[in-house]
């Protein structure tokens, strides 16, 4: 149900009103009244009305003149005035400025169904400018939506297209990591049957059946950490990767990581320094501190250009930092942020190795331990990762 039109009625007499009230009141209307000019102004801005119907003669202010007040502001340019004037009277008034049918006349005295047509066409007129207002509106309202939707439809495609591109990415690398030690270990076993379907198992010495066997476990242990890995990813993607707090003694876990990964730094011909100022014992996650130091000293062994790569701990009363330092090509500023999502790798993406999850998972680590993981240039080149963990209180 549309609002109700508001009509205004202008004369100096009370008796005029009344009457002319008592003609155009009806249910769908409010009219309001006023008895002079400065009156009519002041309802005029205040309200928004279908029609006015203006006495000509008043003292004061008279209805010519109000008219002209009216059309000179903004706000009540547009409502359509009805001159009441003595039949034969003014006549002649030369109004400028009014649109075609923005005006009207009645002459007193008043015939009634003259009066009530002409208000009846007014206020049709003026629901219909309503009607299409909002229509209008409404139809403005309707294309914006559309175009938002349209929007957020693109945005949803092109972040599927990179989805797929990301999975389809994402397997060829999966294949090619896994591939690599499978053709090894595949090419291991099939010449071991053929020794053994010859009857040349004594043929390598015990050493070299050492190398061989550990050459083997360093690829099962490759494959397994991958897998892993990609567990990992989708724990943390699912929002189920949790820590389980034990007593945990930083320096000794380094000594340790540091120790397990000789080979390894021997492999990549350098050399691994750790410095540990003082024990730092606390609450963390051994396995996922461990897993953590892992992958930034395997960075630094894989990036690191053979060049030493220093481990060292410090911790306060408030957290535990440790940092590895190395001393290859660093990571530009560029680079800096982006090395910490999933599946980024750096420049040379061809680079056989790695999916590019260690430094994802690192941090989400640390930050499951309400830490962080960030990167730094060092001054004198190469990258400096510091992890900071918060000395967490004794889980209950
Ligand atoms: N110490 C470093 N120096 C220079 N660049 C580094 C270093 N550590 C990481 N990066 C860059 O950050 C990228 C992401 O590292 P991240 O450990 O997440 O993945 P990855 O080593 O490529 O693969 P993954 O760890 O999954 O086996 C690397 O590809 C490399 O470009
Ligand atoms: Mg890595």
């Amino acid at each position: 149900m549309p609002d109700r039109s508001k009509l205004l009625i202008v004369d100096d007499l009370p008796e005029n009103l009344r009457a002319l009230n008592a003609v155009i009141r009806d249910d769908e209307r409010v009219v309001y009244q006023a008895a002079s000019g400065e009156e009519a102004l002041a309802l005029l801005l205040e309200h928004d009305f279908a029609l006015a119907i203006l006495d000509v003669q008043m003292p004061g202010m008279d209805g010519f003149e109000l008219a002209e007040l009216m059309r000179g502001t903004e706000k009540t340019r547009h409502i359509p005035i009805v001159f009441v004037s003595a039949a034969g009277k003014e006549l002649n008034y030369a109004f400028k400025g009014y649109e075609a049918g923005a005006v009207d006349f009645l002459y007193k005295p008043l015939d009634t169904d003259m009066v009530k047509s002409k208000v009846n066409v007014f206020v049709a007129l003026h629901r219909q400018r309503q009607e299409t207002q909002r229509q209008v509106e409404a139809l403005e309202q309707a294309r914006r939506e559309q175009e938002a939707t349209l929007r957020a439809l693109n945005e949803a495609q092109e972040d599927l297209r990179r989805a797929l591109r990301m999975r389809d990415e994402f397997m060829s690398m999966v294949a090619h990591e896994l591939r690599t030690p499978l053709n090894t270990l595949f090419l291991e076993t099939q010449m071991r049957k053929m020794q053994i379907e010859r009857g040349q198992q004594g043929v390598f010495p015990p050493e070299v059946w050492k190398k061989m066997v550990a050459r083997d476990d360093r690829q099962i242990q490759s494959m397994i950490r991958l897998i892993d890995d990609m567990l990992d990813v989708s724990r943390i993607r699912s929002g189920k990767l949790s820590i389980r707090l034990g007593w945990t003694e930083l320096g000794e876990l380094l000594r340790r990581v540091v120790g397990d990964l000789s080979r390894q730094a021997d492999d990549a011909g350098c050399r691994i320094s750790l410095e540990v100022a003082g024990a730092a014992g606390g609450w963390w996650d051994e396995f996922r501190i461990e897993q953590v130091i892992v992958n930034l000293l395997t960075n630094a062994l894989r990036y690191g250009a053979g060049k030493p790569v220093a481990v060292a701990m410090e911790a306060d009363q408030r957290e535990a930092r440790i940092t590895v330092r190395d001393h290859g090509d660093g990571v530009s500023a560029e680079l800096a942020e982006r090395i910490f999502e999933p599946f980024e790798r750096g420049v040379d993406k061809h680079m056989p190795q790695g999916l590019g999850l260690g430094l994802y998972i690192s941090r989400q680590l640390a930050e499951a331990h309400q830490g962080t993981l960030t990167v730094a240039g060092a001054p004198d080149g190469g990258a400096v990762f510091t992890l900071a963990l918060p000395r967490l209180p004794a889980p209950v």
